[in-house]
């Protein structure tokens, strides 16, 4: 049952020491009418990650579903997503990991000056609405906190790991003071972004429905989607439609 979690944040909090998903339970509140609310648990049984992918989400991490009413047109949704990202990323820089994304939805540490990178949180956002408007929107965001490296994925990290343990109440309250800045400055999440993101300047392959793009990845949209640069053209591929990134 959900218990009080004894947050000042700026939403509504509702705490399960286990639920199936809390994106699953967010949604059954986002349908019944409810906004500003997160859905917080100490571990998933049903965690999902994108493209239908399951995500691992053992006791000790930070497990946080937000539900908004923006009103925004769903062109824009990908802003709350990078928002979520931003807000996660400083979240953890603060704990003392130096926490950076990759587009469109990664939290990753750096490993030392190599270029790879493993994977700390990653964000699932799932909307309803019209063509012209959002009914709601659905961020759900996986953080990898207070676990051992055996309980994760491969090229995967924890804070733990990287910095020690956090505290996650707190790291809770930051995420989402964070998260509410910058879904009230839609504008700022862009430059937010660029300050923290590994992918601008590299060159990417990244997969699409639509086939493979290879280039250099040179900006973000207005909207957060990426710009690849091949030899002779410029590609725009939103988040939705990337299946994978990576850098080559
Ligand atoms: C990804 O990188 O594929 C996104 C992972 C999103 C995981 C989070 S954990 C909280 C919320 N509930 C879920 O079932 N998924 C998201």
């Amino acid at each position: 049952p959900a218990v009080e979690y004894g947050l000042e944040a700026p939403f509504s909090i509702e705490y399960h020491d286990s639920v199936g998903s809390t994106n699953e339970r967010a949604r059954a509140l986002a349908v019944e009418g409810r906004a500003d609310v997160a859905v917080l648990a100490d571990e998933q049984t049903g965690g999902r990650g994108r493209l239908e992918r399951e995500w691992a989400s053992p006791s000790g991490g930070v497990w946080v579903s937000v539900v908004t009413r923006p009103e925004i047109s769903p062109s824009r949704a990908p802003l709350f997503t990078l928002a979520a990202s931003v807000a996660t990323a400083r979240a953890a820089r603060e704990a003392s990991v130096d926490a950076r994304i990759k587009w469109p939805n990664d939290v990753v540490v750096p490993v030392g000056e190599s270029g790879e990178y493993r994977k700390l949180a990653g964000a699932l956002t799932e909307m309803e609405g019209e063509t012209d408007r959002i009914e709601w929107l659905v961020v759900g965001v996986g953080i990898n906190a207070n676990l051992d490296q055996e309980a994760l994925p491969d090229g995967a990290t924890s804070i733990r790991e990287e910095a020690g343990d956090v505290d996650r109440r707190r790291f809770v309250q930051r995420l989402l003071e964070e998260f509410d800045r910058y879904r009230n400055d839609l504008e700022g999440v862009v430059s937010a972004w660029r300050e923290l993101t590994l992918t601008l300047g590299q060159r990417v392959r990244v997969d699409r429905p639509a086939g493979e793009v290879i280039g250099e990845a040179v900006d973000v949209t207005g909207n957060g989607a990426l710009v690849v640069e091949s030899d002779d053209e410029r590609v725009v591929v939103s988040a939705g439609d990337c299946e994978h990134l990576r850098p080559i």
